[in-house]
């Protein structure tokens, strides 16, 4: 099967399998087959990955449909969806229906079902801030099981199913707890000025989601026109030493401090300083208007998308001395 179609980079390479999952029982009846002994690839909208190269394997397409209302409380709404369901389409139909919570995280791309995964985040929220459960089969047994909160270990852009879980598990539905006491979650700068030039004083979260969507268009390729499977590298956290050292030099460094007395840095900002916004190295390139997106810019292979990511690190780190790690999941 050509995986092309299937990631949103538009790198190219072959699966020697594609099997695409429908529900639960579809997994148990892949493991009692024959081709359960190929190594397994779990792709959701494949907005997350790197193909280096064909996939000797068998690859699962996760497409679970559904969505609905699991639930409510005196504090919150409980809302359930399949882990095929795109992400963006979701969280605009909870604010249909009058559930908010989710806004600043429209137009993410990828699936519902790969939001755990690697606990999306934008705008001052992070899905984990939203879930409540997850409903997923095992690889290993086929059986159903369920993880609350505390057993996904949610981090900043990481969780179980990227560690101990990683290739043993295949998530099928995910529930959020959407409380009622709801206030808008505004202290993103970006959002704050988008809010302020549409005249916006006490923004319902419609608004915010219109507000996400207008800076995310303005500042992020759509990967339905060009290559890119969102920030490149993870916003690296360094110790206050590092950061003093670095605030010498480069007083203007953004830096947000974290619960641990360290200081996440932005990633795109040193990227952008070592002359990389706008600029190629072969087919791939740093996006003009944010340098942590690389993009490919037509033909690009993995091959490609990796040689670019290592000019990249070693400049930042002959610049600024952090190593940048990448944030998609290659294969
Ligand atoms: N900056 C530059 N030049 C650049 C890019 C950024 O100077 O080319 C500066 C900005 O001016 C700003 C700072 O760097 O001061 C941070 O930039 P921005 O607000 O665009 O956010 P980010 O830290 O680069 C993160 C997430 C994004 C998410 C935004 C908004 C990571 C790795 N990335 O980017 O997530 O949308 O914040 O919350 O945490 C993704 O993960 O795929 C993704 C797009």
């Amino acid at each position: 099967a050509d995986l092309r179609p299937y990631n949103t980079f538009g790198l190219p390479a072959r699966a020697a399998r594609l099997a695409t999952i429908e529900d639960a029982a579809q997994v148990a009846a892949l493991i009692a087959g024959p081709e359960w002994t190929l190594p397994r690839l779990i792709l959701g909208g494949g907005s997350n990955l790197v193909l280096t190269r064909d996939f000797p394997g068998l690859v699962l397409k996760v497409g679970i449909a559904g969505r609905r209302l699991a639930g409510e409380d005196a504090d919150a709404w409980y809302v359930e969806a399949g882990a095929g369901e795109n992400w963006h389409d979701f969280v605009r139909w909870t604010l249909a229906q009058g559930w908010p919570g989710l806004e600043n995280l429209s137009l993410i791309p990828g699936t519902v079902g790969a939001a755990p995964v690697q606990n999306i985040g934008a705008y001052g929220l992070e899905m984990a801030e939203r879930f409540h459960s997850l409903q997923a089969v095992s690889l290993e047994t086929g059986a159903p099981l369920r993880l609350a909160g505390a057993d996904c270990r949610f981090a900043y852009r990481d969780s179980v199913f990227k560690r101990e879980l990683a290739g043993r598990v295949l998530i099928t539905a995910v529930t959020f707890r959407l409380p009622k006491g709801w206030q808008p979650v505004t202290g993103y700068a970006d959002v704050a000025r988008e809010l302020a030039a549409r005249g916006i004083a006490t923004p319902s979260a419609l608004d915010v989601s219109d507000a996400v969507i207008a800076i995310r268009r303005r500042k992020l390729p759509d990967p339905a026109r060009i290559g890119n499977a969102g920030s490149f590298f993870k916003n690296p956290v360094v110790d206050a030493d590092l950061l003093a050292r670095l605030d010498a030099a480069h007083p203007d460094l953004p830096r947000y401090p974290q619960p641990d007395s360290r200081f996440k840095l932005a990633a795109g900002w040193l990227i952008d300083r070592c002359g990389w916004k706008g600029r190629d190295l072969g087919p791939v390139g740093a996006y003009e208007q944010q340098a942590l997106v690389l993009v490919n810019r037509g033909g690009a292979t993995g091959a490609d998308v990796e040689r670019i990511a290592r000019a990249i690190q070693a400049d930042v780190f002959a610049r600024f001395g952090v190593n940048l790690e990448p944030e998609p999941v290659f294969v």
